[in-house]
């Protein structure tokens, strides 16, 4: 496993709580009131409850289920059924990195993950879930864009094979979009899209919804 994008920065606002997949790692991502994102197992460390169905207080996620609260750094630092106990150190959730680059969340789920190396003139338009496995939505962006010249003029680059990302550019560069593959599951693709800085509102609208035609195409496959 790798560096995974799980979802846009954006899309986790201070005081939300999502879940993702990465592998076969399930992952509550949180992000504090004052706006440090973190990444964990998706499992209390007292009773097993799933984290991403805690709520976020200032600096700490809640557990819903006895409400046990972990600092960002991971640490138990408050049992409501004795105030007066300070929690062992050791009681923490697995932790994984969580980067923000490029208007994603990446998080790591290995020591040893490099980061991805991407384009900086991108801004992070929307992420597309796909019901279908990862060929069939590759697949059919690459046709999708080979057919659709005045989008992009089938110009079609990989940059990265794990996590899989292709660029899809006009033969000027100036004009394009970068979309980067999640699988959470083996039957369900999401694309996260990127597109270069210089398109236009309108412009913006017309690459999405070319993205949601591509999506019914993949889907149909
Ligand atoms: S299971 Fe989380 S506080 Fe008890």
């Amino acid at each position: 496993m790798s560096t995974e994008p799980i979802g846009l920065a954006r899309d986790l606002a201070p005081k939300g709580v999502m879940r993702a997949q990465v592998g076969q790692t399930d992952l509550a991502i949180w992000r504090s009131t004052n706006g440090v994102v973190s990444a964990w197992e998706n499992r209390c460390p007292h009773r097993g409850m799933r984290l991403s169905h805690g709520f976020v207080r200032g600096e700490s996620l809640a557990c819903a289920y006895h409400g046990w609260h972990y600092d960002c750094s991971g640490k138990c630092n408050y049992i409501p059924a004795h105030p007066e106990l300070e929690p062992p150190s050791t009681i923490r959730p697995n932790i994984y990195s969580v980067v923000e680059q490029a208007g994603i969340l990446w998080v790591n789920t290995v020591a040893d993950a490099k980061p991805v190396s991407l384009p900086n003139d991108l801004i992070a338009l929307r992420s597309i879930t796909l019901d279908c496995n990862l060929p069939s939505a590759i697949d059919a962006f690459k046709a999708a864009a080979k057919v659709d010249a005045a989008l992009f003029n089938g110009t079609v680059t990989e940059l990265s094979q794990h996590p899989k990302i292709l660029s899809l550019e006009s033969p000027s560069g100036a004009n394009g979009i970068v979309i980067l593959f999640q699988q959470p599951h083996p039957k369900s693709v999401v694309a996260h899209l990127l597109a270069k800085d210089v398109y236009q509102t309108n412009e913006l609208v017309a690459v999405s919804r070319w993205c949601e035609s591509v999506r019914h195409k993949a889907e149909q496959q």
